[in-house]
Formats: C-alpha cells, sequence, structure tokens
C-alpha cells in the first residue's frame, strides 16, 4: 500500500536528484521511503500522511527548544512584517553578533571578539579557511577524517556522515590541486598530529577540527586533545579553526569549547564557526574570533567575502529569539533528557543482547554496534552497522523519528518532556530486537 510519502517521493524523484535536497535525507543506508514532513511542533513531527512521530533530528540541530517554539515564530513573523530582506545592516545584526560575543566566554577567555554572520556552516567554515590562508599567508589545511565542515571542495576529503552513508571516499568534482592542500589525519591521534606539522608545519595555514566529531556518530576528543590542537598549531604559527557549527549553543551555552574550559582543558582557537541553532531553524551561521584576524576580511583587510542575504532579517529574528531563550534551564533540562534516554538505549541493546556502544559528548549521543565507542573514523567505520536499518525503521513504525544514518547523532530539545522520553523508551526494546535478529 502506497501513501502520500511515496508519491511525493516518485514526483520528487522526477525532478530533483535523488528526490531530495540533502543527501542523507534520502533514506539511502536504511533503506525505505523519506517521510516528507508536513508540519511540526514542539518535540513532534507530522509526515506527509499525516502520521505523527517522536523527533530526535531536531532538523539536525537547530531545534533547541523544540520546532516552532511560539516566541521564535512570532519574532519571525514580526520580522517579516517589516520585510524579507534589505541588504543593508540592520540593528538585529548587531544584537545578534553582541550576544555570540557575550555568551562564547569563559572567564577571561574570550575566543570571539568580531562576529561575521553568513547563511550556511558551510560558508562559514569556508570563510574561515580564506581567512586563517589569508591571516598566515599559507595554503594547507589540516582536518580529521571523518569530519565534517560542510561541502566545500577542500573540505570533503573523508568526511563524515553524509559521504560514509552513501559510502564514498570524497566528491568527484574537486579538483585534484585544491583537494592536495588538505591534509587529512586520523583523529584524536597526537602522534598523526605531531607528524604533520614536523612535515609540513611552516606551510600550514590552520587546523580545522569538529568541537567534538559528530558527524561520524559522536566521537569526543580525547581529554587534552583540542589542546593540544591549539598548542601544536600556534607553535608553528598556524591557526585552530574551532568548527562548533553542529554543537555550538547546543551542548552549553558557550559551545563544547565552554564546556571543556569548564572541566579545565583550557585552549584558544583562533576562529570559531557556528551554524544549526545560532539560525534557530532559519538560514543563519555566523564565524568568530579574534579581532586582529577577522579584521582581516572585507570591507577591513583584504579577505574577501559577502552575501546577498548575509544577515537576513529573518533569520536574525529567529536566532536572537532562540538564543535569548536558551538559558540555563533548558540546558539543564536537555542534559537531564539525554542522560535518561543514553541510559535506556544502552539497556535496551544490553537486553537484546546486541554488541553495542552507546557514545557522548554532552548532551549529543548515539550507539554504534560495536564493542567500544569510536576514537576515530577507522573504529567507527570497523562496526556492524547493518544492525541500524531494522533498528530505525522498528522505532520508525512505533512513531519515533531517529537520523535516517548510525553516523549522526540523536538530537533532543528543550520541548522533549516526559511523556515523549517514555514514548521512546517503550519502543526501544522492540527496536535492539529487530537490530539483534539483522543480518549482514
Ligand atoms: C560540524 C559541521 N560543520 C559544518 C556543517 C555544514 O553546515 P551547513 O549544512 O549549514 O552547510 C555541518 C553540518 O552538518 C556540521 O555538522
Amino acid at each position: 500500500m502506497t501513501d502520500r510519502n511515496d508519491d511525493l517521493f516518485a514526483a520528487a524523484r522526477a525532478v530533483t536528484p535523488g528526490g531530495v535536497n540533502s543527501p542523507v535525507r534520502a533514506y539511502g543506508s536504511v533503506g525505505g521511503i523519506p517521510r516528507f514532513l508536513a508540519s511540526a511542533a514542539g518535540a513532534r513531527v507530522t509526515d506527509a500522511a499525516g502520521v505523527e512521530y517522536v523527533d530526535l533530528v531536531a532538523s539536525w540541530g537547530p531545534a533547541l527548544l523544540g520546532h516552532a517554539h511560539p516566541e521564535v515564530v512570532a519574532a519571525v513573523q514580526e520580522a517579516a512584517a517589516r520585510g524579507l530582506s534589505f541588504g543593508a545592516p540592520t540593528e538585529g545584526e548587531v544584537e545578534l553578533a553582541a550576544l555570540i560575543v557575550d555568551r562564547v566566554r569563559f572567564g577571561d577567555a574570550r575566543p570571539v571578539e568580531r562576529v561575521r554572520l553568513v547563511s550556511t556552516g558551510t560558508e562559514a567554515t569556508m570563510t574561515a579557511i580564506r581567512l586563517a590562508r589569508g591571516a598566515t599567508g599559507r595554503d594547507l589545511l589540516v582536518k580529521f577524517s571523518g569530519h565534517y565542515h560542510g561541502h566545500s571542495d577542500g573540505l570533503l576529503a573523508e568526511a563524515g556522515s553524509g559521504v560514509a552513508t552513501l559510502a564514498l571516499p570524497g566528491s568527484a568534482g574537486v579538483p585534484a590541486p585544491v583537494a592536495a592542500q588538505t591534509l587529512v589525519i586520523g583523529y584524536n591521534d597526537p602522534d598523526a598530529l605531531a607528524a604533520v606539522f614536523a612535515e609540513h608545519g611552516d606551510r600550514i595555514a590552520a587546523v580545522i577540527v569538529e568541537a567534538s566529531a559528530a558527524n561520524m556518530g559522536v566521537v569526543a576528543p580525547l581529554p587534552g586533545f583540542n589542546r593540544l590542537i591549539a598548542e601544536t598549531a600556534h607553535a608553528h604559527g598556524a591557526l585552530m579553526i574551532l568548527d562548533e557549527v553542529l554543537t555550538g549553543f547546543r551542548v552549553h551555552p558557550a559551545g563544547f569549547w565552554g564546556l571543556q574550559a569548564q572541566s579545565g582543558e583550557e585552549y584558544l582557537p583562533d576562529i570559531v564557526t557556528f551554524g544549526k541553532v545560532v539560525g534557530g531553524g532559519m538560514p543563519l551561521a555566523a564565524l568568530g574570533g579574534r579581532a586582529e584576524v577577522m579584521e582581516l576580511l572585507a570591507p577591513l583587510g583584504p579577505v574577501y567575502q559577502a552575501g546577498t542575504l548575509s544577515g537576513n532579517p529573518l533569520s536574525v529574528a529567529a536566532g536572537l529569539a532562540t538564543l535569548r531563550l536558551a538559558t540555563p534551564d533548558v540546558y539543564e533540562k536537555i542534559d537531564a533528557a539525554s542522560e535518561r534516554l543514553s541510559r535506556a538505549l544502552d539497556a535496551a541493546l544490553s537486553d537484546a543482547g546486541v554488541t553495542h556502544a552507546v557514545a557522548k559528548a554532552g548532551n549529543l549521543f548515539n550507539a554504534s554496534f560495536r564493542a567500544s565507542a569510536p576514537r576515530d573514523y577507522a573504529e567507527a567505520q570497523a562496526q556492524e552497522s547493518f544492525r541500524y536499518a531494522p533498528f530505525f525503521h522498528s522505532m520508525r513504525e512505533q512513531g519515533v523519528a531517529l537520523p535516517p544514518s548510525v553516523f549522526e547523532a540523536w538530537f533532543l530539545t528543550a520541548a522533549h518532556g516526559d511523556e515523549e522520553l517514555e514514548l521512546i523508551e517503550r519502543a526501544l526494546p522492540a527496536a535492539a530486537a529487530a537490530a539483534a535478529r539483522a543480518q549482514a
């Protein structure tokens, strides 16, 4: 029997490559027909056939407060009534930049003194890299395998979830000379970091790193690893770009950096990138950093970057409303829900006899089908990932929407209450049993 989702997917494939506008949405690794979403409110989403799910995707991160939070929606509606886009500076942009500067601090440490607003995380990291190259006069970039920083040319090598889900090594269409500017090393590997700097140190502009890896499943940095990156880069005159597109304002008011600083690991990245939560569900991202680095951007400096829709008033309104509502109790609630759900997931898989490990980084978590939590991309890939599809579909049939890839974090929102958590907990045992029965 087909439903509206099947019809829409068929229609979509006739006009859009693969029927989707971002590859992981296509259900490639879990199989089946993607659910076309018609609406969302709080912790729940409703598909085109009218079926409701408790949502653990949260738009891949942005919906920190839950979907369609009334105050965020009202802020966007008010902004829309004043005009959709001006191509001129607005007061809201100043407020949002000031709020970001103010939030990302720990004691006297303040990595973000200036902020530039852009529209997507891809743009933020792309600009951060150009800025680092402009600041250092060097070309080479170090990234970690399995880390995703968006889809710009130099950043697709061994880039985690999207390409991993599709079993692609990288992307076609990236010129070899561009790819050659990116040196990919293993994550959480101090020796690899030392070796790449020993060999190329005077030509490296920057190291870019996810503040905590979460695009190959959740893989937290080993204690001291982020600090080591900062120290090593700085010792060689290179910059550290901390990518907080996914973690920023989601795991802590000051991002994963803030969470680490609070627990005693203090380091100073030179450029920090934000996305997702900072736009509250609208297209908005940002990069920030030390004034002397950021002021190399045009119009003050020689590093060019621009955008017709940069700092769009609707996006700024959504971002401002979201960050203002993201008070400490929001994080406490999400942290508690994450603790509860990650334990329930662990218990359900254990009870079903499924080899697994639940990994956490702040309130982000997911399970991998291997005996220990992966520490790098090679380990993340060495798991019985065939168990995820039946697990995913069982949860879906029971009314829970999980990310359609084993290489993604599960995202909670402040709108997930007891009722939603209980529904998820009740669904887990059958899903774990389905995973246990799966055949490679
Ligand atoms: C860590 C990280 N950086 C960058 C990006 C790219 O952001 P966008 O999809 O907004 O281009 C993502 C997206 O998932 C991300 O997780």
